[in-house]
């Protein structure tokens, strides 16, 4: 079932590899006095060289961001924009009974439809983190001109929003993004979707059952239930996911927050 068409996997491309680059050359600003910062100042040859492909990507990040708000003005000017990824009350409620589910205080897990509570979470968060980023970014760029619009105090802010919304973003790509996609076992060793944009049906019917049984009413789907993946209940994975991101976490820890606290 056609999850992302063509212009979704290359607006989710687009967006993967500019946030990738600009995460790898605005980390080194950010934590300039750690030794592997000058390594990755040094691949780029000087930090002009870095902060100019920090600058591109910001470009090509800007670029997806118009790609993607075309395509929704298309869709609504030709009355076929889906609205279903606006968060509803609902989804306030299945984030409720899916935490009781994992903490094994309900036995089913919630129906979602076409988005659960957490693709709308990342969606959204992916919005709000581009207009942070992307007006805070213009800022540093052009302080001088911002500072004849904004008080100095509001041009401060903004760079320390940058600062820590881009380890944000991070934490948001490494933690929930990668679990949600390639690590979780539902999905492990990972979803296609972005690649071929097809999701398949057992993958439907284990995160998105309400669409599920839509198809199967319309017979577009086979009316049984489907095998659940064989990731979801093997001990080694777990054990090991786990462990890693244990480690993650605590590898976060010690690296970001006495920084963020400005120890
Ligand atoms: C998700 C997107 C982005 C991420 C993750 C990111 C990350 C970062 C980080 C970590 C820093 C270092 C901040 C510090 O001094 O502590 C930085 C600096 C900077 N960023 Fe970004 N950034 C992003 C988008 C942008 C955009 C869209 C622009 C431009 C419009 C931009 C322009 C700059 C500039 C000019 C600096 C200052 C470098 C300096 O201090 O000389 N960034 N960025």
């Amino acid at each position: 079932m056609t999850r992302f068409d063509f212009h979704a996997r290359v607006q989710h491309g687009l967006l993967a590899v500019s946030l990738a680059v600009l995460i790898l050359t605005g980390f080194p600003v950010k934590f300039a006095a750690q030794p592997w910062a000058r390594a990755v100042v040094r691949l780029f040859g000087s930090f002009e060289g870095l902060l100019a492909v920090h600058l591109a990507a910001a470009a090509v990040l800007a670029f997806t961001a118009l790609y993607y708000l075309s395509a929704v003005s298309l869709a609504l000017a030709r009355r076929r924009l889906d609205f279903s990824i606006v968060p509803r009350l609902r989804d306030f409620g299945d984030f409720g009974r899916h935490l009781g589910y994992l903490i094994g205080l309900r036995p089913d897990a919630p129906r979602f439809g076409k988005f659960t509570w957490w693709e709308k979470f990342e969606f959204w968060a992916v919005v709000w983190g581009t207009a942070v980023m992307g007006a805070s970014g213009l800022v540093l760029v052009f302080p001088e001109l911002a500072g004849r619009f904004v008080p100095r105090w509001a041009v401060g802010a903004l760079r320390v929003a940058h600062s820590n919304e881009a380890v944000l973003a991070f934490l948001a790509v490494v933690f929930g993004h990668t679990f949600a996609v390639h690590f979780s076992p539902h999905v492990f060793p990972g979803s296609t979707v972005w690649l071929n944009g097809r999701a398949t049906l057992s993958q439907l019917h284990e995160d998105h059952a309400m669409m599920y049984e839509v198809l199967v009413s319309r017979n577009a789907a086979p009316p049984r239930p489907m095998k659940e993946s064989r990731w979801v209940r093997s001990r080694p994975l777990i054990v090991t996911e786990l462990a890693a991101y244990g480690l993650l976490i605590a590898a976060v820890y010690v690296a970001v927050v006495p920084h963020l606290l400005g120890a």
